[in-house]
């Protein structure tokens, strides 16, 4: 089964209005349509009716990084899955490492945002990922196979998005090889719904973008620190296959 691509931008905690609406203008003027690759930014927050207002139109799908796993009510701070929605968003990351290690996400806690999320009809991309010092003990399976496990327990798939993305190589200029990456990927396969898409991410650049999506089990990117720069996510999207017209 042929599975369409998806080349997702994480912007974290990154971006101003005035720099936020040169790169979304860039890339939606690239333009994505067709050839099998779809684009989406992944937003702070503050950005996201900026977002929707710049993306009104054009091929680009517009995410969130996080999303709250109660529906309504006094949690202060916290963003619900019906807000995102309001904006038009499609898709949602959830359980990224950053939220897991920096503020104690658990498994059962991203299970339940990634509920939230797939009950208010948007797309979560789920994160999992090993740290070094677990890919060095060769526990790569147990702690990605553990952390799909807690979401597949609870949750009925839908078209919901798998990120692997090992800490070590997130932000570190270290990205995993193809063939690294090929075998979580291929393991993580084994166990999701036909058709679901694995995208990989952790320093994925246009230098090594079109070695990783050649791989079989690679089905686009999660992009960190190069969907910052209109040019190299432009690049990206063109390894992944999306006719883009600069
Ligand atoms: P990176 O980040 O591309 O900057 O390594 C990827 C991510 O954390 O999603």
């Amino acid at each position: 089964m042929k599975r369409s691509r998806l080349v997702a931008g994480n912007w974290k905690m990154h971006g101003s209005r005035a720099a936020n609406a040169a790169l979304l203008d860039a890339i939606s003027r690239a333009g994505t349509v067709g050839g099998g690759a779809e684009c989406a930014v992944c937003v702070p927050y503050p950005y996201l009716q900026q977002a929707s207002e710049r993306l009104a139109g054009t091929a680009v799908a517009l995410g969130a990084q996080n999303v709250s796993e109660h529906a309504q009510g006094a949690y202060t701070g916290e963003v619900s899955a019906a807000m995102l929605l309001d904006f038009g968003c499609r898709y949602v990351i959830v359980g990224h490492s950053e939220r897991r290690q920096l503020y104690g996400e658990s498994d059962g806690q991203v299970a339940a945002k990634f509920a939230a999320a797939r009950k208010a009809g948007i797309a979560p991309i789920l994160c999992v990922g090993e740290t070094l010092q677990e890919r060095e003990a060769g526990r790569t399976e147990e702690v990605v196979g553990r952390q799909l496990q807690a979401v597949l327990d609870v949750n009925d798939f839908g078209n919901a998005v798998v990120a692997y993305e090992p800490v070590w190589a997130i932000g570190t200029g270290r990205n995993a090889t193809p063939e690294q990456a090929q075998a979580v990927h291929a393991f993580l396969r084994a166990k999701v719904p036909q058709g679901t898409r694995i995208l990989y991410g952790g320093s994925m650049k246009p230098a090594n973008a079109a070695k990783l999506l050649a791989m079989p089990d690679i089905d686009g990117g999660l992009i960190g620190g190069a969907s910052l720069v209109a040019d190299d996510f432009i690049a990206i999207l063109h390894a992944a296959g999306a006719k883009v017209t600069t």
